[in-house]
């Protein structure tokens, strides 16, 4: 199928029609968008400056600045316990979400098969279907937190499964996986030599003193690993297009061969900011201060939703998001007629593939005023439809 085709066959994103439908009205409260509301921390924003100053003003390499990847290397290794060669294993990308494109461009080939376990994060789908592979959805449960179940990941895998794509702590439920969840998908990975990208964008976003690993971290699994990874939500640096990949040496390579051709490089005194970011400890505060203000939130949503009958709710341990389940009724309808009637926006969980249906997506990264007068809303809705 050629290329026009294949963008043809991605659906439009649920999310947009809903967008278009708020900006006709006055006093909408947004829990649709998944972006920090925070700013991005003043001293790094001094940084971006600071490179522009000294003359940070040109292309980097096609793999990013030396002096990001090298910070990236620290981190990887202090962090996450992961080895990786700051001129083979590291790649920088614009945001994580194009790291997704170029990842599967570099193994993907026509008819091949990637699981999802879904709910997913839309970029996924879109990016197998544009490489002209096949996503296959592997459902996760409510009742089991949505975490993946490696059992339903081994019954889905046949002779053209290439990869799986996990993401922990994941949009939109905000599961989080144990490092036992993690050992048993890495289990199926290997078994049927399949390559693993994990994203671990919300990596820092993590509540109840849950801790993240990264399933590159495990035994025998660096080399079929792929990490991605992003400056937007733990610095809330959305808009400037920073992420990366952390990869074996070959897939590195092809990456940065698409990136060259694709955009040259991320833009370059982002990219020196980032490695300033990297290194001071002020980031770390200001991310625990978001973060700590993201976990608050949380309490506050899941309380309230579980407090209404018809939403049946599973704790969120990570990101910020939380997806209740409205039995019986369709998401999409249900998500419309809450933005007509009390100008709250959420997004239907179908627009996270087919075991969204049924569901919503709430966003938290919102004031706790918004958050109270959405909830307030969304109650009084529940009530005129009971
Ligand atoms: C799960 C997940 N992965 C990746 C991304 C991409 O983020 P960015 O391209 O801003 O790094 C997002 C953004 O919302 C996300 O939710």
């Amino acid at each position: 199928m050629a290329i026009p085709d294949r963008l043809d066959r991605i659906p439009e994103s649920g999310i947009r029609r809903l967008f278009e439908l708020a900006g006709r009205y006055k006093d909408v409260v947004s829990l649709g968008i998944g972006e920090p509301d925070f700013d991005t921390p003043q001293h790094i924003k001094e940084y971006a400056k600071e490179g522009l100053d000294k003359g940070m003003t040109h292309y980097t390499p096609n793999n990013g600045l030396k002096m990001l990847r090298d910070a990236i290397a620290v981190k990887l290794k202090k962090e996450n316990g992961i080895e990786a060669d700051p001129d083979k294993n590291i790649i920088v990308t614009i945001g994580g979400n194009q790291a997704f494109l170029l990842v599967l461009s570099t193994f993907l080939n026509p008819g091949d098969e990637v699981l999802l376990p879904s709910p997913y994060f839309v970029t996924y789908g879109a990016a197998v279907t544009l490489v002209g592979g096949r996503a296959v959805e592997v459902e996760t449960r409510l009742e089991n937190g949505f975490r993946v179940d490696a059992e339903d990941l081994r019954k889905a895998v046949t002779k053209k499964t290439r990869c799986i794509i996990i993401n922990s702590p994941n949009n939109p439920t905000g599961a989080v996986l144990t490092k036992k969840d993690l050992g048993a998908i890495a289990e199926v990975a290997v078994e049927n030599d399949l390559k693993v990208i994990t994203d671990e964008v919300y990596e820092k976003l993590v509540y109840d003193g849950a801790k993240h690993v990264s399933i590159a971290s495990l035994n025998g699994m660096s080399d079929r690993t792929i990490i991605v990874n992003s400056f937007s939500k733990t610095y809330a640096m959305t808009g400037w297009r920073l992420g990366y990949a952390v990869a074996d040496e070959a897939t590195v390579a092809r990456m940065t061969k698409f990136q060259m051709f694709l955009a040259t490089c991320p833009v370059s005194f982002g990219q020196y900011a980032a490695a300033k970011a990297l290194q001071d400890p002020r980031s770390r505060e200001a991310t625990e201060r978001m973060r700590s203000e993201y976990e608050s939130r949380r309490d506050y949503i899941y309380r309230k939703l579980k407090k209404i009958k018809a939403f049946t709710v599973a704790k969120p341990q990570g990101a910020f998001y939380i997806f209740p389940r409205i039995d019986g009724k369709d998401d999409s309808a249900f998500s419309e007629k809450l933005l007509v009637e009390e100008k709250v926006v959420v997004v239907p969980g179908s627009a996270f593939g087919r075991y969204g249906v049924h569901h919503l997506r709430l966003c938290y990264a919102t004031s706790m005023k918004n958050l109270e007068v959405a909830m307030n809303r969304v109650e009084s809705f529940m009530c005129r439809s009971a």
